[in-house]
């Protein structure tokens, strides 16, 4: 016998009980986001290779390890989007998008490719919700962002919700904090990570993140990017701070907050779970106002976030939901009836459950050939309010909720007027 085969590591199958705490979750960003005047955008699942490593940035373990990346025909080398933020801001400038009112408050729902090191909330292939508002300088953008995510990771009951907010100034400030991190690591390198060391000049900022007991406690003293921050920036930073108190949304202010993304300046924020292991991240994002120029634009504002729907749905744990309501089971029972007769309740059977949808109802035919008694079970299974049961000429009802059975007069539509009948009024 063949091998079976099977999904490959760190990507997973969506199965029919696990849809439904995601198509919830969908449901509830979907609301929030429409109703805060987002709207929805789809862009490729893959990208030129380019515009996530200008985007993204080269130093970025994203660009470096991370992207599933091929060549395409004609030698063009295309990328699985790793993330959505630099695929949107792609679709802003392509399609002239400044010609909007701004900003363009854009959302979206995509699976997105990172070969990482599989583990428990990390995976190769996940999903993101994310919305991104392109256009706007103002603070008040940034808080309004963090408090809809907020409020989908309230309101989907995420565990142990944990917000982290800080601020990275401006991409002239940085340069500046940057020289002087550098000096320190410098001074300090035998203490540091092999990692950390070689990565000094290409990325120190990350030098924050790492968990080598060494470079953690060099890092505890280590001069912060938000002593260093100009005017300018800190009036934004504490604009977004004083609205997200009005907001009643809570954080810690986090100093050491890197994104492993290069294109943020100004605010950064992340939402952890304390319901998760390592990958305690459900989301993060944060102001990008010089990505846009990384892409050959104008000079555009613009800011957003993404939160991981797999990580979201482990914190919240499990949400029953009850499925849509069966209204009829449409069952067979051909009896000792052969050949023309047979095929008859089978056509009858068919055109019943099919007319049923057409009026409105949800409807299930027996498709297994199951003995009447195995139908009914799995009627009852199915939580079948009625089930019609088709016989040479004759077509029976049950109620399933006060076990009467009696015969219809009238064929198919009768039987759905029954049913209709038996639903009630309807309540708009
Ligand atoms: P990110 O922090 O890389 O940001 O990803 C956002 C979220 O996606 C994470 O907090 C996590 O929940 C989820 N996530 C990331 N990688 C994985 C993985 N390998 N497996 C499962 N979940 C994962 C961004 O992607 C930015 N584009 C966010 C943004 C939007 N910034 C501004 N606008």
């Amino acid at each position: 016998m063949a091998q079976k085969l099977q999904a490959p590591r760190g990507t997973q199958d969506v199965l029919p009980d696990q849809s439904v705490p995601r198509l919830a979750l969908e449901r509830l960003a979907r609301s929030v986001l429409e109703g805060a005047g987002y709207r929805r955008i789809e862009t490729p699942t893959f990208e030129a290779t380019e515009l996530f490593a200008r985007g993204v940035g080269t130093s970025t373990d994203i660009v470096q390890k991370e992207m599933y990346t091929l060549e395409d025909r004609g030698g063009r080398s295309i990328t699985l989007r790793p993330e959505g933020t630099a695929p949107v801001a792609r679709a802003y400038l392509e399609h002239g998008m400044h010609k909007l009112p701004q900003p363009v408050k854009l959302w979206y729902l995509s699976s997105f490719y990172r070969n990482e090191r599989p583990q428990q909330g990390r995976y190769k292939q996940f999903w993101q919700i994310g919305a991104e508002a392109i256009g706007s300088a103002e603070p008040a953008v940034d808080a309004e962002l963090i408090v809809l995510l907020h409020t989908i990771l309230t309101e989907f009951e995420v565990a142990d919700l944990h917000l982290r907010l800080g601020s990275l100034g401006t991409p002239e400030t940085r340069a500046v904090y940057r020289e002087k991190l550098v000096a320190y690591l410098r001074a300090n390198e035998d203490r540091l990570s092999e990692e950390v060391r070689s990565r000094i000049d290409l990325n120190p900022l990350r030098a924050f993140d790492s968990d080598h007991p060494g470079t953690r406690e060099v890092m505890a003293g280590a001069p912060l990017l938000m002593d260093e921050l100009d005017a300018g920036d800190q009036e934004h930073f504490d604009e977004v701070r004083a609205l997200l108190d009005i907001a009643g949304v809570s954080y810690d202010l986090d100093p050491t907050l890197v994104r492993g993304l290069d294109y943020y300046a100004r605010t950064v924020f992340e939402f952890t779970s304390g319901a998760l292991g390592a990958q305690s991240a459900v989301g993060g994002g944060g102001r990008y106002d010089g990505l846009m120029e990384q892409l050959g634009g104008p000079a555009t504002p613009g800011s957003g976030w993404a939160a991981g729907i797999e990580r979201i749905v482990l914190s919240a744990g499990h949400r029953p939901e009850p499925g849509p309501v069966l209204d009829l089971y449409v069952a067979l029972d051909a009896g000792d009836a052969q050949g023309d007769d047979a095929r008859a309740v089978r056509v009858t059977a068919f055109q019943l459950a099919a007319r049923a949808r057409e009026a409105g109802l949800n409807s299930q035919l027996e498709l297994a050939g199951r003995s009447l008694k195995g139908q009914l079970k799995q009627a009852a299974r199915a939580g079948a309010r009625y089930v019609a049961v088709v016989r040479p000429g004759e077509i029976g009802l049950k109620d399933m909720e006060s076990g009467e059975q009696r015969p219809v007069a009238g064929g198919v539509d009768a039987v759905i007027h029954d049913v209709l009948r038996g639903r009630g009024p309807v309540v708009l």
